[in-house]
């Protein structure tokens, strides 16, 4: 295919402002999808499909399209995944086209996610073409959400396009938009190959299915192709295009966006943001941005019942195939017994892993507080990277350092001073602050990645009625004035409630944990201090008081068969207490501990 006749681009979006309605109505417009096969969102097939036991999700669908004068046109829709964990994804799905749309509720504006993925298109250089959705609706306010949308991409609101995609108005002239004002992929034709990843998605009955565009050269059927960031080859069993269904071919030539097949069962070996060439002859360069996953959160997952760690361990291995940013490790604690160690791009992955861990999988978890990760430097000039806070190094420390990310809040102006308030109490600093309307305000702040992993995005949305949106990306990390803060229950370290904090925070971490535990845990036959403390310095205490548990004064008296009832249940309300040192702690215990409030 010449490149000059193709247009490639995503749809930007936040949630609900209806890109799978306007996907669905491009493929109805473009012939991809007949009328009677349609049914509402064709591509969000993920729960039919899962049903099936097929998994696959077209990541990029080819549609023809004849523009204004006639010329047969070829668009490409990537999809984009749709949650702020996966930037680095979503980079990489912007930068496989040339433009992308930016579709906006004409009812509600502007939302920090959209903002976000806009400000990856603009460093991608992608062309914009700003949309406002759904002008059907009463409550639509086309002109004024058309101004907003103007001053954000730099263009005259008449450039603005207007659709409804639930009627389809407007549809027909998006797409020829799309073909006059993205420009087609430039690329060289006879150079050695290179094809980036975009996408890479596991499949029950085929591997891995691997989406790409490819850059230069040309990818052809039953060539072996190499992945330049290891250097492992692989055949190349089946190359296609989806539109909407796979559809084999006999290769991608430059400028092209399609998948391929080799066969290989683990995401893992196909990387988002890598480069494909040939074996022989291949190129010698990557193209630029590839980067490994890296995760950003960590948090240990506990079978509530031991026996089921073999079935956690399964399950884990399942989830990997489909998740390269997944990763874990055995992990046992004292208080919890064996269990992982597990790492995520951010709390939103971490939420989706645990759900499918207790859905798909049927398993019963305890998770601990999620950290994330340290640098710590010691004196003697040794460093360490700490995952789990029970590993944080004893000793003379010379600096400790934190993930910082970039955070965009977007929020009627009259939530400002809410907002800052929340920001400050979590160490962060503004960055900028800028009305998009007369009403709504955009700021920026950087925040330690600590101080938002754990509750708060639900903070921001009590301070502002839900109205406020949050986005963020990791930016990098600074040196903090940080403590370890350990729990200790009648002198024996409870490792599941260790917390690295800020200092000025320690204090008040100890003596929540401290009180909780002390209504949490049972009165025993002596006294049981709980401690907070730093190092050997006790910041915190507070006593479980000492109780004969005597029960079989209640039956004085009775028959003998009612005394052993009573202590066979003592026997069983045994089973599910964990022993911490000397002390016996209810599993409940552990799991309310933990639970944030
Ligand atoms: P997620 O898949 O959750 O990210 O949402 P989405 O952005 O794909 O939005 P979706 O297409 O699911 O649309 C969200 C809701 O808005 C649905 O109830 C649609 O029916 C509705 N909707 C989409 N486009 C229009 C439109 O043009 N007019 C009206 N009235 N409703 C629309």
């Amino acid at each position: 295919t010449d490149p000059a006749v193709i247009r490639n681009f995503c749809i930007i979006a936040h949630i609900d402002h209806g890109k799978s309605t306007l996907a669905d109505r491009m493929l109805q417009l473009t012939g991809v999808v007949e009328q009677r096969q349609m049914r509402a969102q064709y591509l969000d097939r993920m729960d039919i499909e899962r049903e099936r036991g097929i998994t696959i999700k077209s990541q990029a669908v080819r549609m023809p399209w004849g523009a204004e004068d006639g010329t047969p046109h070829i668009l490409n829709m990537i999809d984009t995944p749709g949650h702020v964990d996966f930037t680095y994804e979503v980079s990489r799905s912007l930068a496989a086209g040339e433009g992308c749309i930016l579709l906006v509720d004409a009812a509600q504006g502007i939302e920090a996610q959209t903002l976000a993925n806009l400000y990856l298109a603009m460093e991608n250089d992608l062309t914009i073409i700003p949309v406002l959705n759904k002008i059907d609706l009463p409550a639509a306010q086309p002109e004024k959400f058309a101004a907003e949308l103007a001053h954000l991409v730099g263009c005259e609101p008449e450039e603005v396009l207007k659709v409804s995609a639930k009627t389809g108005e407007g549809v027909g002239e998006l797409l020829d938009e799309v073909v006059r004002r993205i420009p087609p992929p430039v690329g060289v034709a006879d150079a050695p190959a290179r094809a980036m990843i975009f996408d890479s998605v596991y499949d029950a009955y085929r591997g891995v299915v691997t989406y790409v565009k490819v850059v230069d050269g040309h990818l052809g059927k039953r060539e072996r192709i190499q992945m330049m960031s290891t250097g492992a080859t692989h055949e190349l069993l089946e190359i296609g295009t989806n539109s909407p269904e796979m559809t084999p071919s006999d290769g991608l030539a430059a400028g092209e966006v399609g998948y391929l097949i080799t066969g290989v069962k683990d995401v893992r070996q196909s990387k988002v943001g890598d480069t494909v060439t040939q074996q022989k002859g291949g190129a010698t360069e990557a193209l630029g941005g590839y980067k490994d996953p890296k995760p950003m959160v960590f948090s240990g997952l506990y079978p509530l019942d031991g026996s089921d760690y073999p079935d956690l361990r399964d399950a884990l291995d399942k989830l990997q195939l489909n998740d390269a940013a997944l990763v874990y490790e055995p992990e046992t604690s004292a208080a919890l017994g064996f269990g992982f160690r597990v790492g995520f791009l951010g709390l939103l992955h971490l939420e989706v892993i645990r759900e499918r861990l207790e859905r798909e999988f049927g398993l019963d978890l305890i998770a601990t507080a999620p950290n994330v990760v340290y640098q710590v430097t010691m004196e003697d000039g040794s460093e360490h990277t700490v995952t789990n806070p029970s590993e944080y190094p004893t000793g003379k420390i010379a600096e400790v350092r934190e993930p910082v990310v970039r955070a965009t809040l977007i929020a009627p102006s009259e939530f400002i001073g809410a907002i800052m308030e929340l920001c400050q109490t979590r160490r962060g600093a503004l960055q900028g602050m800028d009305y998009l309307s007369e009403e709504r305000v955009e700021l920026r702040y950087m925040l330690p990645l600590a101080e938002i992993v754990f509750d708060f995005f639900d903070a921001l949305k009590s301070k502002t009625r839900g109205y406020a949106s949050l986005d963020y990306e990791t930016t990098g990390e600074q040196a903090a004035d940080l403590v370890k803060v350990d729990i200790l229950l009648h002198g024996d370290k409870v490792d599941a409630f260790s917390a690295i904090v800020h200092k000025d925070k320690a204090y008040a971490y100890g003596v929540k944990m401290a009180s909780k535990l002390r209504e949490l845990i049972p009165r025993q036959q002596f006294e049981v201090p709980i401690q907070a403390a730093i190092g050997s310095r006790v910041i915190a205490r507070e006593t479980v008081r000492a109780i004969r548990k005597d029960v079989l004064s209640k039956c004085y008296g009775g028959d003998i068969s009612r005394k052993r009832k009573l202590l066979e249940k003592q026997k069983e309300g045994k089973k599910r207490m964990k022993v911490v040192g000397r002390v016996e702690v209810p599993q409940e215990a552990f799991i309310a501990a933990l639970s944030s409030d």
